[in-house]
């Protein structure tokens, strides 16, 4: 039963992210590096506004279109903020390795402004992982070219994390600490390069069934439109993720976490909690052991919500939001979208960042967030 509940969820997680102990093994830690932001000059090559508009497949995954090399290649990609690396497959990838030879593929050969960089690289993240050697090409992406990127090309993907993606590639949005050695990342490259008029992004992701329109990414600027009140801001804590103190965790009356850290993963899709208190959680809203699984009621309506304590600000995921339902052969079952993993701070993925609108400053090292406004799908 409950590895029946694990081969479901690796299908709704997507990707959660190597720790830093992993990294560190991998020799691809630069500790010295401080994150971004130098000098910068107030011209910008065109509207400083870059504007990616996602599409999600049934809010497990959300991705957007961006072009690799001269002349561009098409590719979609999940704009990840949980991780600092970019790669796309690669046209060299191996023949037996479909979760590769099924997407789109980079083919350097037929790019005018690819560079070779002779290393090879593998990116491990949670639940899976890719490997192949690094290039160097220009990105384009709403009419933006962002020159000099330094990115994977893959030649092999763990195939039951990657065979069944829309995405073909990953663009991460995190910091340089996270990022391969001697290599910028995407968002400080964009930065540097004076694309956008200030170093921040933001997040409007929709909750849809389907395939459809999931929201946007908008570099340089935020979108008033989208979020309800005002935006309530907390420091960056200098981790490499956008990564911040919650001040505690709630269940109704109950605490359940005191200070613990968490990062805000358009990577994930569900919410990823320390071991340590999961099962304090999942006594607290009422779950039931069944089989070795924990089991909710799918009536929705019934049970706590978790509160979420930031900079004094509490953000709510109501049952509605948490319950999930698992449907397999004529039964239906529901659990929670609280996933167990070996870190240390909590993952707050896609069922948190439909509920909040998001903002990713790096000129203020900072992460605003306010209520997203609803709409009828
Ligand atoms: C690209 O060109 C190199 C050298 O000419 C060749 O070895 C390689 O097979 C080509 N790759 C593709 C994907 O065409
Ligand atoms: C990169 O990996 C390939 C096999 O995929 C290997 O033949 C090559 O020697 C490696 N290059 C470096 C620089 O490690
Ligand atoms: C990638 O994942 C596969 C399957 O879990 C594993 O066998 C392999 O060793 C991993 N490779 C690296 C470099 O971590
Ligand atoms: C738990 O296991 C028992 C016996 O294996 C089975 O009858 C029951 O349906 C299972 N419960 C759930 C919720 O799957």
């Amino acid at each position: 039963m409950f590895q029946f509940l694990s081969l479901l969820f690796c299908e709704l997680l997507i990707l959660f992210h190597t720790t830093v102990a992993s990294r560190m093994q991998q020799g691809s830690l630069k500790v010295s590096e401080k994150p971004m932001v130098s000098q910068r000059s107030s011209s910008f090559s065109g509207s400083g506004v870059i504007q990616i508009s996602l599409k999600t497949r049934d809010n497990v995954e959300y991705y957007g279109c961006v072009g690799m090399g001269t002349p561009p290649q098409i590719f979609n990609v999940l704009f990840d903020t949980g991780s600092a690396n970019t790669w796309l497959p690669s046209s060299n990838c191996l023949t037996i390795n479909s979760a590769c030879q099924l997407h789109s593929r980079y083919n350097a050969n037929m790019s005018s402004s690819h560079r070779r960089i002779g290393r090879n690289f593998t990116s491990v993240y949670g639940n899976g992982n890719v490997s192949g050697y690094l290039s160097q090409d220009t990105l384009l992406l709403d009419g933006v070219e962002l020159s000099g990127l330094i990115f994977g090309e893959t030649l092999l993907h763990y195939q039951p994390t990657f065979v069944n993606t829309k995405f073909d590639g990953i663009v991460g949005l995190g910091f340089g600490q996270l990022a391969w050695k001697d290599s910028i990342p995407f968002f400080q490259l964009l930065c540097q390069q004076n694309h956008i008029k200030k170093c921040l992004f933001s997040v409007y992701l929709r909750r849809t069934t389907g395939d459809n329109y999931g929201g946007n990414i908008k570099f340089g600027t935020i979108d008033a439109d989208k979020y309800k009140g005002v935006l309530h801001y907390v420091s960056l804590l200098d981790t490499g993720y956008w990564q911040f103190k919650m001040s505690g965790v709630f269940v109704g009356s109950k605490q359940i976490e005191d200070n613990v850290n968490a990062i805000l993963d358009t990577g994930t899709s569900l919410i990823l909690v320390p071991h340590r208190v999961f099962d304090k959680l999942h006594e607290a809203i009422g779950a039931k052991v069944e089989n070795n699984s924990y089991v909710l009621s799918c009536e929705r309506t019934q049970l706590p919500n978790v509160d979420l304590r930031i900079g004094g600000k509490i953000y709510s995921i109501s049952s509605i939001n948490y319950i999930v339902e698992l449907e397999t052969l004529n039964t239906k079952m529901c659990t929670s979208a609280f996933i167990p993993v070996s870190l240390e701070f909590w993952v707050l993925g896609n069922i948190f960042l439909t509920l909040f609108y998001s903002v990713y400053d790096a000129e203020n090292k900072r992460i605003g967030l306010a209520e997203v406004v609803g709409e009828s799908n």
